[in-house]
């Protein structure tokens, strides 16, 4: 349960998407399930015109009761919370505006120490504004007295290494690494959490787990939609910063990592920090970039019709990249990540493909021996099946790879808690072991960096592909040169 000491929660940019629809939602789960302590408070802090009173309707609209069924306990508890949000209206880079939040946090928390959170749920062009704002109005408490200060912040972590190494340094003299949390909300995920029980809870698994064994690695994270209406936000970055230098490489990291040494925040950091080290910075051969045209029917415009699009835009909304990893554990074995948007399904999922069995025991095409294969589907209807070859029962041999398949929702009769209660509740224990850590950061810009700056550099012109499609031939080549092939072919 939740420590008892006062806790002060300021969501910065609290009229925003993320802030109304996952943060505060999450802290409202976290709420009804008592890991809040009793004497918290939560403050919005944005340039947007509310009072607490509106502010609470606004946060009204995406309360949901799943852990509190029922409609008395939900109109109880809904109402409980509501009366802990308070609205501070500001500028972000004010600290008069901070100290005015300052101000209404005394009011409502009185004297004595008060840990504090600053989530900063506002776009990366203002987190210096205000982590410097805060740092001059004292309202961040340095750790010499009987109180902590944390301030969690969202990707986009810079553009590149040398951004990122800005922002990482600017950031600090504000706030201590150890203060900070790095969100890649894909690490609050359930599936991806058990990814290290998988493989080293389970016996079988780790010896297997090498070139040895493993003849290539798939990583797939698709979208059947467009970019929405982050076209804004997305034209400046592209699909490799949004999703592959993030989600996708945390994935890859906690798949190919050797054994942490303990169980904790340091180790697993460092055993991610080291792998990340070992992987090859990409290189421009190895890298297929698209981009989303119209869809087929025309129903669906292309990438550059949608909202603050340019029409010359280069930027990448699907890209395919091939990974290898300098080590001995997995010389030689091909790591295919893949994301895009406006693809023809939603779907995120890690393939690992064993190599053949040697030798053939059954010569003709009826019992021909597939590979295993270990899916591990992170969305939708998370799952883990192990493809694996058995007799077709019948009075001739004929095989077949058939799925053992363990779904989370028929496994575990549980709700599956959202991302963000999970990191939510690790920021307020303090567990940092689901964060990103500063030289982990920069381990994973080096892997994309230089491959990034020659791609603006050469106005490499992304393949176009149609809305809806399975994304540019080119990368299904790419697959190819590198071994996959069949139906392997990703
Ligand atoms: N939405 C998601 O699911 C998601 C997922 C992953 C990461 N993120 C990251 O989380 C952060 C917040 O996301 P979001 O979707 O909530 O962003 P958002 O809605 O664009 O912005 C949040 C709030 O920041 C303020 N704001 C917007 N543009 C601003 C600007 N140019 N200058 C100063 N203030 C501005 C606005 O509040 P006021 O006008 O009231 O001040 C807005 O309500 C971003 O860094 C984003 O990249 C979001």
């Amino acid at each position: 349960m939740g420590e008892e000491k006062k806790l002060g929660i300021v969501v910065v940019g609290a009229s925003g998407d993320l802030a109304q629809k996952k943060v505060i939602p999450a802290l409202f789960a976290l709420f009804c399930q008592g890991y809040l302590p009793p004497d918290f408070h939560l403050y919005g802090m944005a340039r947007s015109d509310f009072d607490s009173e509106g502010f609470r309707r606004k946060i009204a609209e995406n309360l949901t009761c799943r852990y509190t069924p029922g409609e008395a306990s939900c109109a109880d508890r809904t109402e409980a919370f509501l009366s802990r949000c308070h609205y501070c209206q500001g500028q972000y880079s004010s600290s008069d505006s901070f100290l005015d939040l300052f101000q209404l946090m005394r009011e409502q928390e009185g004297d004595g120490p008060v840990n504090r959170i600053f989530y900063m749920a506002i776009p990366p062009t203002v987190f210096l504004d205000v982590a410097r704002a805060l740092g001059d109005s004292g309202l961040v408490a340095c750790g010499d007295r009987d109180e902590w200060s944390r301030i969690v912040i969202e990707k986009p972590f810079g553009r590149d290494r040398e951004t990122s190494d800005i922002l990482i340094r600017e950031m600090q003299k504000v706030f201590s690494e150890d203060m900070t949390y790095r969100i890649d909300h894909y690490l609050g995920k359930e599936i991806v959490q058990n990814l290290m029980v998988l493989r080293f809870a389970n016996l079988i698994f780790e010896p297997l787990w090498s070139r040895a064994y493993i003849r290539s690695i798939h990583i797939r994270w698709a979208e059947p939609v467009g970019v929405g209406q982050r076209t804004g936000y997305f034209n400046g970055f592209g699909i490799i910063r949004d999703v592959m230098q993030n989600h996708l490489l945390q994935i890859m990291s906690l798949l190919a990592m050797d054994r942490p040494v303990k169980f904790d925040a340091r180790e697993i950091r460092d055993a991610k920090v080291q792998l990340l080290k070992a992987i090859r910075p990409l290189s421009l051969d190895d890298l297929v970039v698209g981009q989303y045209g119209a869809s087929e029917s025309g129903r669906q415009s292309s990438y550059v019709a949608e909202p603050m699009v340019p029409s010359d835009s280069l930027v990448p909304t699907y890209a395919a990249a091939l990974l290898k990893i300098n080590n001995s554990r997995w010389d030689g074995v091909p790591f295919f990540i893949e994301a895009g948007k406006a693809l023809e399904e939603r779907i995120n999922e890690v393939r690992i493909r064993f190599h053949e069995v040697p030798g053939h025991l059954w010569g003709d095409q009826q019992a021909r021996v597939e590979a295993n294969e270990l899916v591990i589907r992170i969305q939708p209807d998370e799952a883990i099946t192990l493809k694996i070859m058995n007799k077709v029962p019948g009075l001739d041999l004929k095989l077949a790879r058939t799925d053992l398949n363990l779904r989370y929702q028929s496994a575990f009769n549980a709700l599956i808690p959202e991302a963000y209660e999970c990191l939510l509740l690790d920021v307020i224990q303090g567990d940092r072991n689901l964060f990103i850590r500063a030289d982990e950061l920069a381990a994973a810009w080096d892997v994309f960096t230089p491959v990034l700056h020659q791609m603006e550099a050469g106005k490499i012109a992304p393949e176009l592909y149609p809305y809806g499609s399975r994304g540019p031939e080119a990368a299904r080549q790419l697959a190819r040169r590198y071994g996959f092939f069949g139906s392997d072919l990703p």
